[in-house]
């Protein structure tokens, strides 16, 4: 049998089935759940801290906790996505999107809300991988790129989404209807899915090769189908599976890319930006709430822009580039931010400068850090370890969002606003030097091929 190494790749350029599209598009809802559910909280805090006299370290708890769900859900959903399947798993996270959903809009008091935030927080945290996971195990490998970074579109559109909810329903100041909408995606992503197949690889990966033919019959053209078929089946004869094969020396070099990028995504401090950019903007001088709202749809809409763009890019000059010009604009966007703040005299250009600072740094975070680690973390494991490996990746994600999170007011009060934005900006260096000598290219490489170049003991780089 062949090495999968030396396979030709299956880049056949035939066309791509509708189905395919179609797969990706319901996968993805799970991406934008992910963004309409963390984003709705920021606008419906205010009026839950009023009806609900939250004090300041109640109303903390009450937007942090799913994260902690998020977490909760990363951690778990591994092992379940490789025994149950990556489209079983969705259809339960689409139930547990939807229960988090009216549990919140339902709440009577804090706690339920509390327990409600982290019940969707465990259905973020698994849609989070396990949308990306079925797309790239789905996707023909020449756009793969593409499809997969589509969640990262829905995601952040999720975000913008939750915004423009927030902002129609401020008036009335009816916080329950901001989470209770979050039902009708919840429940388009749980019939949807009934539609769509079951991932080919993973069906070949617990031993159902004829179920997994039948699925690339539908999804590939059928000299496509074969090749494909002969890959899938050379590289699931060379697996064993299971924790043991995780933490093999053989993948050592590949945790430590998805770790590590998992850690640079959070740590470089993107969500500082989506969830305190009105209080960013309000340090800058830009006081009034209707400026700061503006301001933050258009950090949102910025993000969702450049995510396309990203999108149109990433199979073409690839993911290495994209996150090396990526991590290098966001590290000047924020020494300017920083700097910015150096400046109290210039009130007015302060804000301005701020705002333009923050708007690049969300720019270049979305043409290239956001998407390309959730594409990366998609592609980079084996076949049989691919849910639990994404999920320790996943993981880590979400606990350096966490935090991230709960250090950021701290930070500002401890070493001052222009200290925290140099220290992102140092930390974006020492992420920019990682992905420099760490990160692989995958682009134009089949899975298939991907697992090999790990079996042969390879750098990361030589891919
Ligand atoms: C990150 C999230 C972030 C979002 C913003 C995602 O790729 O994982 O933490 O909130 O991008 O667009």
């Amino acid at each position: 049998m062949s090495s999968p190494a030396k396979a030709a790749p299956t880049a056949v350029a035939a066309p791509v089935k509708p189905l395919v599209y179609v797969a990706a598009a319901i996968s993805a809802l799970g991406g934008m759940l992910f963004g309409y559910d963390i984003g709705v909280i920021s606008g419906a805090i205010l009026f839950i801290k009023k009806q609900f006299s939250l004090s300041p370290g109640m109303e903390e708890i009450v937007v942090s906790s799913v994260l902690l769900g998020s977490l909760i859900g990363a951690a778990a959903g591994g092992v379940l996505a490789d025994r149950l399947g990556r489209r079983r798993l969705s259809i339960v996270t689409a139930i547990i999107f939807c229960l988090g959903a009216a549990g919140a809009a339902l709440a009577p008091d804090t706690a339920w809300l509390i327990i409600a935030r982290v019940v969707a927080g465990v259905a973020i945290g698994v849609a989070s991988f396990v949308s990306p996971l079925y797309i790239s195990e789905i996707a023909p490998v020449d756009i793969r790129g593409k499809l997969v970074s589509i969640n990262q579109v829905a995601l952040t559109s999720g975000i913008v989404i939750s915004y423009l909810i927030d902002y129609a329903f401020a008036p009335s100041e009816d916080w329950r209807w901001m989470f209770a909408l979050a039902v009708i995606p919840a429940a388009a992503f749980g019939i949807g899915l009934f539609f769509i197949p079951d991932s080919p690889r993973w069906l070949a990966g617990r031993g159902h090769l004829d179920q997994a033919r039948e699925v690339l019959k539908r999804i590939r053209s059928p000299e496509q189908m074969e090749s494909e078929v002969k890959e899938i089946q050379s590289s699931v004869s060379q697996q064993k599976g299971g924790w043991s094969e995780l933490f093999s020396k053989l993948l050592r070099s590949a945790m430590v890319v998805g770790i590590g990028l998992a850690i640079a995504q959070q740590i470089t401090g993107i969500n500082t930006v989506i969830y305190y950019a009105p209080t960013i903007f309000k340090f800058a001088g830009l006081s009034t709430a209707s400026a700061a709202i503006l301001a933050s749809v258009g950090v949102g809409v910025i993000n969702v822009v450049l995510t396309v763009v990203a999108m149109q890019l990433i199979d073409r000059v690839g993911r290495r580039p994209l996150l090396l010009i990526s991590l290098a604009g966001m590290a000047f966007s924020l020494l300017v931010l920083g700097g910015a703040f150096l400046l109290p005299q210039f009130k007015s250009v302060l804000g301005w400068i701020a705002v333009g600072s923050l708007m690049t740094y969300v720019g270049f975070f979305a043409v290239g850090l956001g998407p390309v680690f959730w594409l990366i973390l998609s592609e980079i494991y084996p076949l049989r370890v691919r849910g639990r490996a994404m999920s320790v990746g996943t993981a880590a994600n979400w606990l350096s969002n966490l935090i991230v999170a709960l250090t950021f007011l701290t930070l500002t009060k401890s070493i001052g606003k222009p200290g925290t934005f140099w220290l992102y900006a140092a930390v974006t260096v020492g992420a920019w030097f990682f992905a420099w000598f760490l990160v692989p290219e995958t682009k134009g490489k089949t899975l298939e091929q991907i697992e090999a170049h790990w079996r042969a003991g390879k750098h990361p780089r030589a891919l």
